[in-house]
């Protein structure tokens, strides 16, 4: 199957899936999108009030600022996939539920592997946690991780980063270093060093 195909079979699965409570409350499910050759993925926390409603992500506030950052750095979100952690909408925008977050994680590797993107930038905690649980978001956001054949980033959420200056400023700074990473500007694609663990649990 080519990635572009099984990109649309977890699309058309998603939209009728009823493996969490979280169908119950939906109006429409969010399955991510993008093209499938996409070389940066993001993945966010899940569905809020307007992507409910529409079927597609990040198209309310936090999505305007995800793609003023995407412009700063020279892309738009055609380029990019862009997905959550959780497809349907937790309601009053609760935090998702690790059950949740488990019964829907099977679409989000299926996405992965077809897309093989080149780099992953989690935006909040609940999309870093996958990766890198037990870590703070203040000690390694905008560092990339190598996991196995890729990049992993975290970053803070658009929606939290919107509000406090100081926190705008950081994510742009993160942002301005992703074209570096996906090789443009022609420089060498860099690892940093994973972080310590046993360190950072005590920040
Ligand atoms: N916030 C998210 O985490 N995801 C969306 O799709 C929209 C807002
Ligand atoms: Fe299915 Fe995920 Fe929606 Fe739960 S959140 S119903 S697992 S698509």
């Amino acid at each position: 199957m080519t990635a572009a195909h099984e990109l649309e079979v977890v699309a058309a699965e998603v939209a009728v899936c009823t493996d969490c409570k979280l169908h119950m409350s939906r109006k429409l499910a969010v399955p991510g999108e993008g093209p499938a050759d996409a070389e940066l993925m993001f993945i966010g926390e899940g569905p809020g009030f307007h992507e409910n409603e529409q079927g597609r992500p990040f198209v309310g506030a936090a999505g305007n600022f995800l793609e003023e950052l995407l412009a700063s750095i020279g892309l738009s979100r055609e380029e990019v996939f862009i997905t959550n952690i959780v497809k349907c909408r937790p309601p009053g925008n609760r935090d998702p539920q690790a059950v949740e977050i488990e019964a829907c994680s099977g679409y989000l590797e299926r996405q992965t592997r077809s897309l093989n993107p080149k780099v992953i930038v989690t935006l909040g905690r609940f999309s870093m946690a996958r990766f890198f649980p037990n870590t703070r978001i203040s000690a390694i956001h905008g560092k990339a991780q190598r996991i196995g054949n890729r990049l992993v980033v975290p970053m803070y959420h658009p929606a939290a980063a919107l509000h406090q200056p100081s926190l705008r400023k950081t994510i742009q700074a993160d942002f301005a270093r992703l074209p570096e990473l996906i090789g443009r500007e022609g420089a060498p694609v860099r690892a940093e060093e994973p972080p310590d663990m046993e360190q950072l649990s005590l920040f």
